[in-house]
């Protein structure tokens, strides 16, 4: 099959291409490099042994998009190319909705212009909200988002599922993500955050290389077992595996299907630091700090739904996700353009 991968070169997207590629699949990648890098697409290029058509364009824009749709017989188009910082969409809502909607709109209408009939959606549980409860179950309804990034996931999946209610012809997956971490086991790709990072195991691995000199853990107070917060971290690679798997479902059937990819095992923050410390015999530098506002305690996914459906599961442990990080790390300490 052949896929488009709006935002093909960011962190998520880069993986993605590798497998995609792997399991014998044609790629081809638009991204304006506005949080990632050419290189990226370089290194899977390298890591796959294929040329992999790529193209500087912003997704909003039609006429663009259009053409690489006309130039390239497209079966499914996978939608990474949003926005993602939970705090600057507090300061910047604007850009985030005309963004992350607009882009999804846009993908959409050349879609139909062009008979591409499969979408694949990269969602993340921060739609379950505030008010469900863990393990969170795809037939939940969607919550109240804490910030703006939040709510444009939540809208992009309303207007896709519109979108497939609309056209019996329209097969839409939404993945929903819990806490992707890792690399590719040779280290060429990774997560390649600009600036401070704000996610947890970026900021643990350049606390631990010295480009930061000491993580603060927020909080130690919630009501969990350790009093830190519990997260589903998910192996990359592995939500990698399960783009390939949701891009042939999603072309075999029709309408929606809302599909979590965690591994159903929650770990503390505390759990993580220690985790990094034991599988690559470093120490990293840490205190505890108040709460960052918006946090949840915990939460985790129920995950049969992608085992079921999709004959999916997380095989990397913990242990793979930590070792991975750091070799990507070590290996490239200022990320792409070093
Ligand atoms: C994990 C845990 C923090 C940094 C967010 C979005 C989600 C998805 C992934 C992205 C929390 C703690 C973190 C630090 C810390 N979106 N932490 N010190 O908040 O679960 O999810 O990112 O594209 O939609 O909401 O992930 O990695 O930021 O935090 O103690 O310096 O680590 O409090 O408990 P989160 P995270």
């Amino acid at each position: 099959m052949k896929i488009l991968l709006a935002g093909g070169a960011g962190y998520i997207g880069s993986h993605t291409a590798v497998q995609l590629a792997n399991a014998g699949h044609e790629v081809v990648i638009a991204d304006n490099y506005y949080n990632s890098s050419p290189e990226a697409v370089n290194r899977i290029q390298e890591l796959t042994g294929k040329e992999i058509p790529s193209y500087d364009v912003d997704v909003k824009d039609k006429a663009k998009v259009d053409q690489i749709m006309k130039e390239h017989k497209i079966d499914c188009v996978i939608h990474f190319a949003g926005l993602k910082a939970v705090g600057e969409s507090v300061q910047k809502p604007i850009e985030y909705y005309r963004n992350n909607i607009d882009t999804t709109l846009t993908l959409l209408e050349c879609m139909k212009e062009n008979d591409v009939h499969a979408f694949v959606f990269s969602s993340s549980a921060t739609v379950y909200g505030e008010e469900n409860p863990a393990p969170y179950t795809e037939t939940m309804t969607r919550g109240r988002c804490s910030n703006p990034y939040g709510w444009t996931k939540s809208m992009m999946e309303q207007i896709l599922e519109d979108a497939s209610k609309a056209d019996p012809e329209l097969s839409v997956v939404l993945l929903r993500y819990f806490n992707p971490i890792g690399a590719h086991e040779s280290g060429r790709i990774g997560e390649d955050p600009q600036g401070i990072p704000n996610n947890l195991m970026p900021y643990i691995a350049q606390t631990a290389i010295g480009r930061r000199e000491k993580l603060t853990i927020f909080g130690n107070d919630y009501p969990t077992p350790d009093g830190t917060c519990r997260r589903d971290y998910i192996h990359v690679m592995d939500l990698a595996d399960g783009h390939v798997k949701a891009v042939e479902y999603a072309c075999e059937n029709k309408g929606t299907e809302i599909i979590n990819l965690g591994t159903g095992t929650p770990y503390s923050v505390l759990e993580i630091v220690h985790a990094f410390e034991k599988s690559n015999g470093i120490k990293v530098n840490f205190e505890f700090g108040p709460r960052r506002e918006g946090d949840l305690p915990e939460f985790w996914a129920e995950s049969e739904k992608a085992e079921k459906l999709l004959g999916w599961t997380a095989k990397r442990n913990l242990e793979d996700m930590c070792r991975d990080t750091w070799n990507w790390q070590t290996k490239n300490p200022k990320g792409y353009n070093a």
